[in-house]
């Protein structure tokens, strides 16, 4: 038996779109924070057929629909086609059973499916043998890009192997060619993250959809340029200076970037609403008024994440509270996921 643990992480330099599908080889890297919370436990065991569940918070069962369960196989037997390259093509046994512990609302702006397939993928990895942490992050990546971010704990670059961008098609796009690697752990830099739910409705199109379709926008060519370019490497400066001015320029402009190609991609995704406009117009305000070290982002839905120095934290806590029929998380910068029982 073996149980792991995970949370979500928030993306500064957002992940949108691939360049191969299948595998979520992403079309150009990307930033996150690792948080603290909300956490996802996952329990695999052998068994004597495949078995799912999926528990929430309060101990009752979440009822899987038949897309979710298809999207764990999926993740399964592609983290069995990645084992069977470093020669472990038997690691994992042929049946197990798999219990999800989640203390995430779905779908809502927090990455929920960044936590359950990192989680997933700590438990494969004890399997497999302890695999390190850069394999462990491409077996999470099979489930969901973002989910390779929140192997590590603190301040999370994923990235495309540079090998792989010299190579043609066919070799670069091997499923190894894309890990996470840590920029700075989690003591680095009080970073804290006040997430305002502005609803609890499911999205209708889930990022997996809207990756697909990115490169429909006639603004996504420029958008992998610019990350590749100029974006990725002054996230990552301003990281390591903690420099929170250049912080916050370049994830609010990569935040906007990233929704103006969903917007423009066909089928159109608009996942931010009246609220989210109102709440990051606001902050842009009381940021000028109080001089507050705080940027917004918010990735494929309505939330926004404030993100903060501990100046800021007081009065940030009290602008989200003051929301109205918003739900509100308070997190900070988390160590990554980890196995808690082997
Ligand atoms: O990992 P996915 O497939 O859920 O994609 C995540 C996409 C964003 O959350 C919008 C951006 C990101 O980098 O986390």
């Amino acid at each position: 038996m073996v149980t792991s643990r995970s949370t979500p992480n928030i993306a500064l330099i957002k992940y949108w779109g691939n360049r191969h599908d299948a595998y979520r080889l992403p079309a150009a890297d990307s930033v996150s924070i690792t948080l603290d919370t909300p956490c996802v436990e996952v329990t695999m065991k052998h068994s004597p057929s495949f078995m799912f569940q999926s528990f929430l918070s309060d101990g009752t069962e979440k009822v899987l629909k038949e897309k979710d369960i298809a999207r764990i196989e999926h993740h399964l037997s592609l983290t069995k086609e990645f084992l069977a390259e470093r020669n472990l093509p038997d690691a994992i046994p042929e049946s197990l059973s798999v219990v999800i512990r989640s203390a995430i609302p779905p779908a809502i702006g927090i990455a929920s499916s960044a936590a359950v397939f990192s989680a997933l993928a700590k438990c494969y990895a004890a399997l497999a043998g302890n695999r390190s942490d850069k394999d462990t992050s491409i077996i999470a990546r099979l489930g969901s890009g973002s989910a390779a971010r929140s192997i590590f704990g603190g301040f999370v670059a994923l990235v495309n192997d540079p090998e792989s961008r010299n190579l043609k098609d066919e070799a670069s796009s091997q499923i190894s060619s894309a890990y996470a690697s840590q920029i700075a752990d989690e003591h680095h830099w009080p970073l804290f993250d006040i997430i305002i739910v502005p609803t609890m409705e499911e999205k209708k199109v889930g990022s997996t959809e809207g990756h697909h379709m990115a490169h429909t926008s006639p603004l996504f060519p420029r958008r992998v340029e610019a990350i590749t370019q100029r974006r990725q490497q002054q996230c990552i400066d301003a990281i390591l200076a903690k420099d929170f001015e250049k912080l916050q320029a370049v994830t609010e402009e990569d935040c906007w970037d990233m929704h103006n190609v969903m917007r423009t991609q066909t089928p159109s995704l608009q996942y931010l609403n009246d609220e989210t406009y109102r709440i990051t117009e606001e902050i842009e305000d009381l940021r000028e008024r109080e001089h507050l070290p705080v940027l917004y982002t918010m990735d494929a839905g309505p939330t926004v994440h404030l993100i903060c120095e501990e100046e800021a934290l007081d009065a940030i806590k009290r602008f989200a509270h003051a929301q109205k029929n918003c739900r509100i998380f308070e997190s900070s910068i988390g160590k990554g996921a980890e196995v808690i029982e082997n």
